[in-house]
């Protein structure tokens, strides 16, 4: 089983974005996410490609980018050129999901399907074969700082089993209020990706105490 960290700089100081980013790298983060927003599929206004590609120049950890956006077909290529290495696509705003990930494996980027807190698992059956990823959002997608949607762990079970039977070697990730105690949960129902911007980012202690007590949190 992998137990992945993915820091998601949406909380970082944007002042002081170089200095976040390797904080994070030297603590042992395994990923850096970047949360991509249009203002329109949600309602929050973030980063795009030259974010991406800032990120690239600061490390050589992988970069977990997940797009919030209307249209994301339109705009996966910039992304691939901004040195994206896993690429996450709604499939709420996605009427051509198969083409769309299809497209991503083409660039050479992990590709990933994400659902919203009020979407099914069954809802992304027919694309997991085409996926290293499934995302499951356990807030909704817009801001950081938020709770915790304790009904996603099920969630996160369903999408192990049912890529038990048919595609194994793709992995659940799971995105939004992850706190040591969630991560935990989450884990026993099969994620094996974490994604935490407060819990790292915004941690009394810093950087390196939020993912030293995320990483503690593993099941052994
Ligand atoms: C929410 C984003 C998340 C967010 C997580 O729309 O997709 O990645 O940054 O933030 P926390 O860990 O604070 O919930
Ligand atoms: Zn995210």
């Amino acid at each position: 089983m992998r137990q992945l960290i993915s820091a998601s700089i949406l909380s970082a100081d944007f002042a002081n974005l170089g200095d976040q980013i390797r904080q994070a790298e030297d603590a042992g983060v395994d990923w850096i996410h970047v949360d991509v927003m249009d203002g329109r599929f949600v309602p929050n206004i973030t980063m795009g490609p030259f974010i991406v590609e800032t990120c690239r120049r600061i490390t050589s950890l992988p970069l977990d980018v997940h797009l919030m956006i209307l249209e994301p077909e339109r705009y996966i290529t910039d992304f691939s050129n901004a040195g994206a290495n896993n690429l996450t696509v709604h499939i709420e705003n996605n009427p051509n999901s198969h083409r769309t990930l299809q497209k991503i494996r083409a660039l050479g980027v992990h590709p990933g399907i994400v659902l919203n807190p009020g979407t099914p698992a069954e809802s992304v059956f027919q694309v997991l074969n085409l996926v290293d990823l499934v995302l499951v959002m356990s807030v909704n997608p817009g801001y950081s700082g938020q709770s915790f949607i304790p009904e996603m762990v099920q969630k996160v079970k369903e999408l192990r089993q049912e890529l038990d039977r048919i595609h194994p070697e793709a992995m659940v990730e799971i995105d939004g209020g992850i706190t040591p105690d969630h991560l935990i949960a989450a884990a026993e129902a099969g994620a094996e990706a974490f994604v935490a911007a407060t819990a790292i980012f915004k941690h009394m202690q810093g950087i390196s105490a939020g993912v030293k007590s995320l990483r503690g949190a593993f099941p052994v």
